[in-house]
């Protein structure tokens, strides 16, 4: 079978393709401009297994429905894409063009080439700031409301893939819509009998861009002393200790979910699913766990609350639970920050 990953050379697109090339049931292409991408990631894929890597911007239209008639394309995964909320309010266009005119294209390209089975990466964004939530978490009846370009982008991607799927039956979808991914490839250099220690841990790919925003980034990288200190931006919330709370997914876990809705289209219907842990944890929790997991003190300092935060987002998985039975191996928050910390010390 071959897929097609677009954004393969970005954080989770990379953790996908890692996990594809681990085994020998698919052809791996990967299309990716390296806008956010790394050369390096695409080596170390390299070395798990070889695949075809195409350079090109998915605004290309012509050239990207070349690479369809050149390569028989089974399914596409879809994560290239401008992920920066704060960047997607100063700079709506940038969104609208590269995450749904983009992905329109591609869209179109799949159903003129006969493309069967098409996986996006959507965000819980597209919930917006939700009101009352109830104790197990949003579900996918959860209505949609985002409030900012980033999540309007991707939602609106949704509604072209799911109106496409409705006209044309033999096209399939699942769309994802992830909570917030964090840590890095779960690996053990096999240095002594009990290599699965998390001193061994040794990550091979991980988030390399350097201006992410995400809290367990931002914690690792003031761990390993890159960064001097770190924000809480906002200690006011109805919470437990005042900070928002959110549901944090190991991206290896997040990465075996898209594996498993490749073989889930040849025999169900396109559908939309949560992929968190339906557990939260609070800023302040995730602070501390980083702290105690590397041993490593650092400043933290108070800040007022941003503009669109919600005090708590966490995913009901349900869904993918029963239906995809999915099953994840990496459910624990001190393992996200060491597997975090570790690829921060190796870049
Ligand atoms: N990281 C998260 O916590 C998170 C949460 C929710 C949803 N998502 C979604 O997951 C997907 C992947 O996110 P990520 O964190 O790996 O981001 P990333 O920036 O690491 O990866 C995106 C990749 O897409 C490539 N790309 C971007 N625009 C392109 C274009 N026009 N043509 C070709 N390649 C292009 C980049 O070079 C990069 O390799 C995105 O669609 C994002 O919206 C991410």
């Amino acid at each position: 079978m071959n897929i097609l990953i677009t954004g393969g050379a970005g954080y989770i697109g990379s953790h996908v393709a890692k996990q594809l090339l681990e085994t020998t049931k698919y052809n791996v292409i990967i299309l990716d401009n390296l806008s956010t991408g790394s050369k390096k990631t695409l080596r170390t894929l390299e070395s798990i297994r070889k695949f075809k890597f195409i350079k090109l911007d998915l605004k290309k239209f012509k050239k990207v429905d070349k690479v369809f008639k050149k390569n028989k394309i089974d399914t596409i995964i879809h994560f290239a894409a401008s992920i920066v909320v704060p960047e997607s309010v100063e700079n709506p266009l940038k969104y609208y063009m590269n995450n749904t005119v983009n992905t329109t294209n591609l869209i179109k390209c799949a159903i003129s080439n006969g493309v069967q089975r098409f996986i996006f990466s959507s965000t819980a964004a597209v919930y917006g700031e939700p009101a009352a939530i109830s104790k197990n978490g949003i579900d996918e009846n959860y209505p949609t409301n985002p409030i900012n370009p980033y999540g309007m982008s991707k939602l609106m991607s949704e509604r072209v893939l799911q109106d496409t799927a409705k006209a044309y039956p033999y096209f399939k979808y699942v769309i994802f819509r992830y909570f917030n991914v964090a840590g890095a490839d779960i690996h053990y250099s096999p240095s002594s009998i009990d290599h699965l220690l998390s001193a061994n841990l040794s990550p091979r790919i991980g988030q390399s861009f350097p201006d992410a925003t995400h809290l367990i980034k931002i914690a690792s990288e003031c761990a390993i002393h890159k960064r001097a200190k770190m924000s809480i931006f906002g200690t006011d919330f109805p919470t437990d200790d005042g900070t928002g709370v959110r549901d944090y997914i190991h991206v290896d876990d997040l990465a075996s979910a898209h594996i498993q809705a490749i073989d889930y289209l040849g025999d169900h219907p396109s559908d939309v699913f949560n992929l968190g842990y339906g557990k939260g944890f609070s800023v302040r929790e995730v602070i501390s766990t980083m702290k105690q997991a590397t041993k490593v003190d650092f400043e933290v300092v108070e800040a007022p609350r941003r503009a669109g935060d919600p005090a708590i987002l966490v995913a009901d998985n349900n869904k993918i639970i029963s239906k995809m039975n999915w099953t994840p191996r990496y459910n624990d928050l001190v393992l996200i920050c060491e597997s975090a910390f570790k690829w921060e010390e190796r870049v």
